[in-house]
């Protein structure tokens, strides 16, 4: 009779799709509760490979409703690309009747994305690295009281609505300089907002809470990270929602005493992809070598995704905000060429032993203090048991619990489905 919670405790891509599409057979309901297509989800099975931005990852199992809830920050244009190309691999969930969205979901405009990209080139060196999807804007207009929700698309005023809200931005563009033509954009727009009136519209906190009441299971799968939560990540370099726990209550209309396990997934190491701090970061050959075994380039964006050290201070940071019951530990295939492996166990900063992240990140960078670790040295990504898990493996991941307080449940030692292990 309760929610569980599954999200990502560093800086997003820690795995969260594969562990929600391996968990979801359990659960009735999968809700995503914040973040827009800023998110890239990916689900691997069967030879098949499926990346979801919007899209709850329960999507796949026939008995799971999905919901995008009331968090979310919905691009209509990217949605309906999303359900086009689902269908195009034979799983249609709006013929399923498998998705529905809620009516308090904000919409991304065309503008929106406008917006994103002027405020991004002006900020030269300082710039987020945002993935330009309008993420920042739309929930500017959320906060704002400005914004257009999915349920206002069947008043009968939405196309006043609409012009109204384009236009505000068009004036606030024109201060940046030219305004780039967006009239195709806004062509797939309204074609976007026709077809998404096809999917069934929630009142989603009465649709959670029912289920709820009924005793049936809910998960709430997380976007992004909780160090890009925009309250406690490393402000200014994050997202414009919150990733964290608390971020379910408000995204889906869950009250906290309804939150059940917490699921908090990390990467055996770390990245980051975009601006801001990163004490563990290895700009070096090693950062290159995670980058390329762990094949960490962005699911949307095809960036780059910068590598590091697994980091405690913020493991630990994230996992009392999130108040975790379980932990997930992922892509521990990618260090099983490493000789030893290393840990940030506390910071350096102002001269100083700290174990905490501390708030002024950006003009004083926190130097990591590194406990070296030896590595397993072997293939993992055929164990399927724990029985097989080596031993330097098992050490570490004992070591990894005695420090952050909270068993590792479960062990991902590939992308696909059956590269999962229970502890
Ligand atoms: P999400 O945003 O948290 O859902 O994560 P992403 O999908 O953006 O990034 C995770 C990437 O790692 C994807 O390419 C996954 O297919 C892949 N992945 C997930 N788990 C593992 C794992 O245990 N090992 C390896 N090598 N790759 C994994
Ligand atoms: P998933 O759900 C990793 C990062 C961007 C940028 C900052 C702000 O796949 O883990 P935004 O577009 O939200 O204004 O960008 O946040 N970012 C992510 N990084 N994974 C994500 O999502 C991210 N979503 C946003 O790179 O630094
Ligand atoms: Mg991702």
């Amino acid at each position: 009779m309760q929610v569980d919670v599954l999200l990502g405790l560093q800086w997003g891509d820690e795995g969260k799709g594969k562990i929600v599409d391996v968990f979801c057979k359990q659960y009735d309901l999968v809700a995503r509760f914040q973040g827009g297509p800023n998110a890239g989800h990916t689900l691997e099975f069967d030879n098949k490979k499926f990346i979801l931005n919007t899209i709850p990852s329960g999507i796949f199992n026939e008995g799971t409703l999905n919901l995008i809830g009331g968090g979310v920050v919905i691009d209509p244009v990217t949605l309906k690309r999303e359900i086009e190309s689902l269908k195009a691999a034979g799983s249609d969930p709006v013929g399923k009747g498998t998705l529905v969205i809620a009516r308090k979901a904000h919409l991304i405009l065309p503008t929106h994305r406008l917006l994103d990209a002027a405020s991004e080139s002006k900020m030269g060196a300082g710039k987020i690295g945002s993935t330009l999807k309008g993420i920042g804007p739309t929930y500017m207009d959320k906060t704002g009281r400005n914004g257009l929700r999915v349920g206002d698309i069947t008043l009968p005023d939405f196309k006043e609505r609409y012009e109204k809200l384009k236009n505000k931005h068009l004036e606030i563009l024109s201060h940046y300089g030219e305004i780039p033509a967006f009239d195709d954009k806004e062509k797939d727009f309204m074609e976007a907002i026709e077809f998404i009136k096809t999917i069934p519209h929630v009142d989603a906190e009465h649709l959670v809470n029912s289920y709820i009441k009924s005793g049936k299971k809910v998960l709430a799968e997380g976007a992004q990270g909780t160090l890009l939560d925009v309250d406690f990540g490393s402000y200014p370099f994050v997202t414009s929602s919150n990733t964290t726990t608390a971020g379910a209550c408000t995204g889906l209309g869950v009250a906290p005493n309804k939150i059940g396990s917490v699921f908090g997934i990390f990467k055996a190491y770390a990245t980051r992809v975009g601006g801001g701090p990163f004490p563990t970061e290895l700009d070096c050959e090693t950062g290159e070598k995670l980058r390329q075994l762990g094949h960490e380039f962005g699911a949307i964006t095809g960036r780059s995704r910068r590598t590091g050290w697994i980091d405690l201070p913020a493991l630990k940071y994230a996992i009392m905000l999130n108040g975790v019951t379980d932990l997930i530990m992922m892509k521990a295939d990618v260090l099983d060429t490493f000789e030893t492996i290393k840990v940030c166990t506390h910071y350096k900063y102002k001269g100083e032993v700290i174990d905490y992240m501390p708030y002024e990140v950006i003009t004083n960078q926190a130097e990591p203090v590194l406990e070296e670790i030896q590595g397993w040295n072997q293939d993992v990504t055929g164990i399927r048991t724990k029985e097989e898990i080596p031993t330097a493996l098992k050490n570490y991941i004992d070591y990894l619990e005695k420090a952050l307080e909270v068993p590792i449940k479960f062990l991902s030692v590939g992308p696909d489905r059956v590269q999962t292990i229970e502890l």
